[in-house]
């Protein structure tokens, strides 16, 4: 587990501590603090908020061990999964978290679609979130791609020049399309708009039928992950995530 960058010397919200210690998501956290059944140096405490830096946290006679501060696992994305909390959109990627895990705050650094497969970096960092989506960063993202019908015969060209979608304000940024034969392209995109390679290849006349994203950065999904599988991510991978020298 890549336990990231110590506390801020702002120190960790109370409930904050307690769900990245794995003990209870912050709801509950927010609960169990409220019912006076969390103690700061001794004393219950009953201030979610309150900052704590080096005291000790007590949950009933229990010590809470002081939390790595924050944890990164890549997961292999089945499709059929949402990239969400919202139970009503069941099934999702968060299902396939158990235990101490289901109650960390992950969250997602770039969503895909619920039938799209492939790469997902989901983590308690939102440095690495703003670091891996925002556009500003410009990182790749590779997509494998498997399309119906024919694409248009400058497609590599619009791409590369960019293409209007919908209502959008602005042509796609420069994109890099590979065309393989038979149905298949891979798609490197700087951005990340909604449905975006749906919406690319629909623009150049194509329709997709398979999506799956196997690389981020200069990080390729590895081939030892299966679908489903999770794993932490280490520092060495969170470095090649966020470069992009290659692509
Ligand atoms: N583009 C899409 O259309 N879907 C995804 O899931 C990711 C990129």
């Amino acid at each position: 587990m890549s336990a990231s960058k110590s506390t801020s010397s702002r120190g960790l919200r109370l409930d904050a501590y307690l769900s990245r210690a794995g003990l209870a998501s912050r709801r509950e956290a927010r609960i169990l603090i409220r019912k006076s059944q969390v103690c700061v140096d001794g004393e219950v405490c009953r201030d979610a908020a309150r900052r704590i830096h080096s005291e000790t946290v007590t949950l009933g006679e229990e010590t809470v061990e002081s939390p790595a501060a924050h944890v990164d696992f890549l997961m292999h994305k089945p499709i059929g999964l949402a990239c969400s909390h919202d139970q009503r959109e069941s099934p999702l990627v968060f299902d396939l978290l158990d235990g101490a895990l289901a109650r960390r705050d992950l969250e997602i650094a770039g969503r895909l679609d619920r039938e799209t497969s492939g790469l997902l970096i989901l983590t308690t960092d939102g440095d690495l979130i703003h670091q891996l989506t925002h556009p500003t960063r410009k990182l790749p993202k590779r997509y494998r791609i498997q399309y119906k019908g024919e694409l248009a015969v400058d497609a590599v060209e619009q791409c590369q020049a960019g293409i209007l979608l919908g209502n959008d304000p602005r042509p796609t940024r420069p994109a890099e399309l590979e065309l393989q034969g038979a149905g298949k392209a891979t798609l490197v995109l700087r951005e990340g708009r909604t449905h975006q390679v749906r919406r690319m290849i629909r623009a150049l006349g194509g329709e997709v039928v398979g999506l799956h994203r196997d690389r981020v950065g200069n990080f390729i999904l590895p081939d030892d992950l299966l679908s489903g599988d999770l794993r932490p991510l280490d520092p060495g991978g969170r470095a090649l995530l966020l470069s992009d020298k290659s692509l």
